[in-house]
């Protein structure tokens, strides 16, 4: 298998979409407080990508899903759909953002803390954050998606936690999930070899205790820790250039 490679006209694209799924993120920022309800910060999400952005918000109806963006709190390791449950104080949330602009999509979600963050919360968050960066770093032409996962599981386990193995990073375009599979744990030099012009993401899902997950049957999406104990996850879309990455979701808090 080879991985797309895009167009320069396609990357414009991609760049504008990238950006714009990074926007709401920033928007939805002051929202995430104690009291608000994830349907009302999903509600704020999709009036603002698609009255201000004009764009389309891809998780509604793709395949079923029934919301604009993915919440996922506290032992929700992702696919977390908005509810009328109001978010408290100590609760992590993940908010994960696509958008569809002129026919390209954006991927990108953060963690955030409702009041102040709890140190094993915290830790856990930023670990997950470092899990990203560092295979980030990585991205450039020649590297192979082993390279990735093992720096994401080395550095996971190395501070006690698991990566999850059920859910990967995916190539990114004209489809939401394109080829290849990005996963979040291998080994370096195992894999496919990446070239200028891909575009994938890299969104590890990182537990505090044990990687299993479970599947919650009465929904079919949410998607929770086996031991209920806490889960965190960041994502980039990235493309690789001549001599490295760009960071196509960038917030301006990020600088690379
Ligand atoms: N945004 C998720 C990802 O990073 C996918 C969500 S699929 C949905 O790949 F249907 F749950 F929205
Ligand atoms: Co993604
Ligand atoms: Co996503």
């Amino acid at each position: 298998m080879t991985i797309l490679i895009k167009t320069t006209d396609q990357i414009d694209k991609m760049r504008i979409a990238g950006k714009l799924a990074a926007e709401v993120l920033e928007m939805i920022e002051e929202h995430v407080v104690t009291g608000i309800t994830t349907n009302q910060l999903n509600q704020i999400c999709h009036d603002y990508i698609v009255d201000v952005q004009q764009a389309i918000p891809a998780p509604l109806d793709y395949h079923g899903f029934p919301k604009s963006i993915c919440t996922s709190v506290n032992q929700v390791v992702c696919h977390g759909i908005p509810n009328d449950k109001k978010l408290k104080s100590g609760d992590i949330i993940n908010i994960d953002i696509t958008v569809i602009k002129d026919g390209y999509h954006g991927d990108t979600s953060k963690m955030f803390y409702i009041g102040k963050p709890l140190p094993h919360a915290q830790r856990l968050i930023e670990v997950t954050q470092e899990c990203l960066y560092k295979a980030m770093a990585l991205v450039k032409p020649g590297a192979y998606l082993g390279d990735f996962g093992e720096v994401i599981q080395q550095h996971a386990e190395k501070n006690h936690y698991s990566v999850v193995r059920e859910y990967c990073g995916h190539g990114i375009g004209e489809e939401f999930h394109e080829d290849p599979q990005i996963l979040h744990y291998g080994r370096a030099g195992t894999g496919e070899i990446i070239r200028e012009g891909n575009i994938f993401t890299i969104e590890p899902m990182i537990n505090a205790g044990k990687r299993q997950v479970k599947l919650n049957k009465r929904d079919g999406w949410t998607v929770e820790t086996s031991d209920r104990r806490l889960s965190a996850q960041w994502e980039h879309t990235i493309l690789v250039t001549a001599d490295g990455y760009e960071v196509l979701t960038r917030r301006s808090e990020e600088s690379f």
